[in-house]
């Protein structure tokens, strides 16, 4: 029997292992004892990691393949992203490429790649200290300020002026390298690749709501966006573009880019399965198991004859709270008893006290949509807007 590599599975990836059980191939997972032990429907091997740095997921991750050779290696997400690479290139499995996984862990080497290639994106400095990048910024306020390696938007601040520029140079003193960008207008989408070898087998673009400056927070994703023929072409072949320029091999890539006035301008790309809920509005919308196809794509076995065609709409929106202590939770049953809704839940309690939201990891709310007729997933996000309430009081 063929074995799989998983590194990392967390909560979002449990749907790998059921992938893989359905392909009959048996799963090596890589995981801290908590996920593990946590896991419903455990691995044939597990080997366990303490820390949760890249580096530490590389050493684990090295340390069980030199146990047991895997036919195909999985990284769950960011911080495992190197770490599958590394077993990838070393035991020649297929992969996004080593070089591809670099770039996709760091948004400032995104950056200087892009440049070379040509790719739209944002006009940048890499800032190894931030009072001497007040010259540059000065002269293209709005800017974003941005860490390297982060995820979830967690250090991400527009600055608007001056005044922004002087108070975050204060805060973020420490914190050197820092990326400054020239904040870009236009609407946010990804578009979501499966990858065999470089050649794009199947993508699909999202649109993407935040709550916009200062902190880019995200609150909802629309699968198979409602974009023009001409669009959906420029935002493929900016894709492609964006895939040769990464040295992309094989697997999914997750890529932001704002539809500015000039056409598709990088955010930035990772190669691993998208977050919030994504994997899942994909497979209700094309009716087929998104993760089951990177496994695929992992091991080497065959992808379906025929992309698929979208056989539904679908979405997914994270209710915001006002900080404070969590007074009551309203609505949530009203809100799961439309039928263009799948799936919604709390991950909160009254009594929780909830700092203002600056990161994903902060939200507490979800409602995943589905439907044929978009208008039935415009009347269901119309509901949860108004009626799914996390009301909260001054802590
Ligand atoms: N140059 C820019 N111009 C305009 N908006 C930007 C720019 N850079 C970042 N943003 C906004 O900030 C958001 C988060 O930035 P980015 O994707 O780089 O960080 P992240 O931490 O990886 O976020 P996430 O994990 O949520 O995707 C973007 O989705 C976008 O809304
Ligand atoms: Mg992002």
């Amino acid at each position: 029997m063929r074995e799989l590599l998983l590194v990392g599975v967390g909560l979002m990836g449990r749907p790998y292992l059921a992938a893989a059980r359905r392909l009959g191939v048996r799963v090596h997972v890589v995981e801290t004892a908590a996920a593990a032990a946590a896991l419903p429907d455990q691995p044939d091997h597990t080997t366990l990691t303490s820390g949760d740095s890249d580096e530490a997921w590389a050493e684990v991750a090295a340390a069980a393949v030199a146990a047991r050779k895997p036919d195909g290696v999985v990284a769950f997400t960011e911080p495992q992203v190197l770490a599958a690479a590394l077993v990838a290139d070393t035991l020649s499995l297929p992969g996004p490429s080593l070089g591809a996984a670099v770039l996709s862990r760091n948004k400032a080497l995104q950056r200087g790649r892009f440049a070379a290639a040509g790719i739209r994106q944002p006009e940048y400095l890499i800032a190894a200290d931030l009072h001497a990048a007040g010259q540059w910024a000065a002269g293209r306020f709005p800017v974003v300020l941005k860490s390297l390696s982060s995820a979830g938007s967690v250090g991400v601040e527009l600055v608007a002026d001056e005044r922004e520029w002087a108070d975050a140079v204060r805060r973020r003193a420490g914190e050197a390298p820092l990326l400054v960008e020239r904040a870009v207008e236009g609407p946010e989408y990804s578009w979501e690749a499966l990858v065999h070898e470089g050649s794009v087998w199947f993508s699909s673009i999202t649109a993407k709501e935040t709550t916009g400056p200062p902190y880019f927070v995200e609150t909802g994703h629309r699968t198979a966006a409602p974009v023009d023929a001409a669009t959906a072409a420029s935002v493929d072949d900016f894709g492609r573009s964006v895939l040769a320029a990464l040295g992309m091999g094989s697997g999914i890539v997750h890529l932001e880019f704002r539809l500015a006035d000039a056409g598709p301008t990088l955010m930035e790309v990772a190669v691993r399965m998208p977050g919030d809920y994504l994997m899942d509005l994909l497979g209700l919308t094309y009716g087929i198991d998104w993760f089951e196809m990177v496994v695929r794509l992992a091991m080497s076995m065959p992808l379906p004859e025929r992309p698929p065609q979208r056989v539904a709409h679908a979405a997914a929106h994270f209710p915001l709270a006002e900080p404070g202590v969590i007074a009551g939770i309203d609505g949530l049953d009203v809100v799961r008893a439309h039928p263009a809704v799948e799936r919604a839940g709390v991950l909160a309690r009254v009594g929780d006290v909830l700092a203002p939201v600056v990161s994903s990891q902060q939200r507490r709310a979800y409602v995943l949509l589905s439907a044929d007729d978009p208008a039935a997933i415009d009347d269901g996000l119309d509901l949860a807007r108004r009626r799914f309430v996390i009301r909260t009081r001054p802590a």
